[in-house]
């Protein structure tokens, strides 16, 4: 493959020397179940986000599915989900037994619209999953006021948001609980996995129960106490040692993708055909993709493609998935905005030259090809 022809990725991972390192720690301890690497994973992600408590699990679809059922919510409740997310936030209300609430999104910022999360406010409400969509805060103030004044739960969906902070204050330690994704096309990647962040003793101890078959504490698998029904939602070592490692290099990708957004912001300023959703990265907002919107979005992703430059399509709204069919006329703004939107290349790998080369390309096809 000539120079020319290399791949701009939309995201890829990085898997660094120290990772294998400390894997080969790990396989050399023969000890390849949750131990010292998932608590120094856990210990050093709640060091980072000031949080008292993080609870490793086997994904962020865990994560929230843990999250709810330690909040006592299941059969008969309703949880409130913007129709724009990952299907994993839908399913894993479904998973804990309640019924998922789609409603519309702020088409301004691609998250839950606050009114909209009012207006679908009934006795049955036990708790909101806000979304941060690529990492930008969710109206995190009217949510939490609207929410103490229902006696609603909030659980953050964080997986997109990992060390981004609003208003002074990290993603994901707003609500009761929050949720964090270390799958592959995140800043760090434990391969799957996720964690649950809260500040709050007795929801620790729960969450701790439900992942581990009852257990408070790490067992045997012979004459443990179960103090309740749980799960196996462990994180492994080879999964803790792979986190451990990939936090190294932290710092360096955070000030990567900050600076890839700001070169397309700068680039594409005054392209009129797309609009790029804003970040608020001067107060510390960290872009985990960056989006945009075109009225021309399938036709410029497949020229973009044809020049090799990888771009992802935004998720279909959840309403239009067959296990969550629900009528258009109740979501305008997702209805309008899922099939128009498109995050661009933005993985931590590339280089100015890349993102450079991708703006080049987006305006020779609003120019006409
Ligand atoms: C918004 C959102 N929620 C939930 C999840 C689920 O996380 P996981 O894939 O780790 O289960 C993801 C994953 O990518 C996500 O983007």
């Amino acid at each position: 493959m000539s120079k020319e022809d290399k791949i701009i990725p939309w995201w890829t991972p990085k898997i660094g020397e120290r990772e294998k390192e400390l894997l080969k720690t790990v396989l050399d301890n023969n000890f390849p179940n949750e131990g010292q690497f998932v608590d120094l994973f856990e210990k050093k992600i709640s060091g980072l986000l000031g949080c008292k408590h993080a609870i490793a699990v086997t994904s962020g679809t865990a994560a929230i599915f843990l999250a709810l059922k330690s909040l006592g919510i299941g059969s008969g409740d309703e949880v409130v989900i913007p129709d724009i997310t990952f299907i994993a936030t839908a399913n894993a209300a479904e998973m804990a037994g309640a019924k998922p609430v789609l409603v519309d999104i702020d088409p301004k910022n691609m998250n839950i619209s606050v009114e909209s999360f009012e207006k679908s406010i009934t006795d049955k409400t036990k708790a909101v999953i806000p979304v941060h969509v690529s990492g930008r805060a969710s109206d995190m103030e009217n949510i939490m006021r609207i929410a103490e004044d229902n006696g609603i739960k909030v659980v953050e969906d964080a997986a997109e948001a990992f060390m981004s902070i609003h208003k002074g204050k990290y993603l994901g330690t707003f609500g009761q609980i929050g949720c964090l994704s270390f799958s592959p096309n995140k800043t760090i990647t434990t391969g799957q996995g996720g964690i649950i962040l809260t500040d709050d003793d007795d929801l620790f101890m729960r969450l701790k129960e439900l992942k581990n078959q009852g257990r408070r504490e790490r067992g045997t698998g012979g004459d443990d106490t179960h103090f309740a029904v749980g799960y196996n939602f462990k994180m492994t070592d080879l999964q803790g040692a792979l986190g451990v490692g990939q936090l190294e290099y932290l710092n360096e990708r955070i000030k990567r993708m900050k600076k890839n957004h700001k070169i397309y912001a700068e680039e594409l300023k005054n392209s009129g055909k797309m609009s790029l959703f804003e970040f608020d990265i001067e107060g510390g907002e960290t872009p985990q993709w960056t989006d945009a919107y075109s009225g021309e979005r399938d036709g410029l992703d497949k020229y973009l493609a044809s020049r090799n430059i990888h771009c992802r399509r935004f998720w279909l709204p959840i309403h239009r998935q067959a296990p969550y069919k629900l009528k258009d006329d109740m979501f305008p703004n997702s209805t309008k905005m899922s099939y128009k939107s498109i995050w661009l290349p933005s993985a931590f790998t590339l280089a100015d030259s890349d993102i450079i080369k991708v703006c080049e390309n987006i305006k020779q096809f609003f120019n006409g090809g």
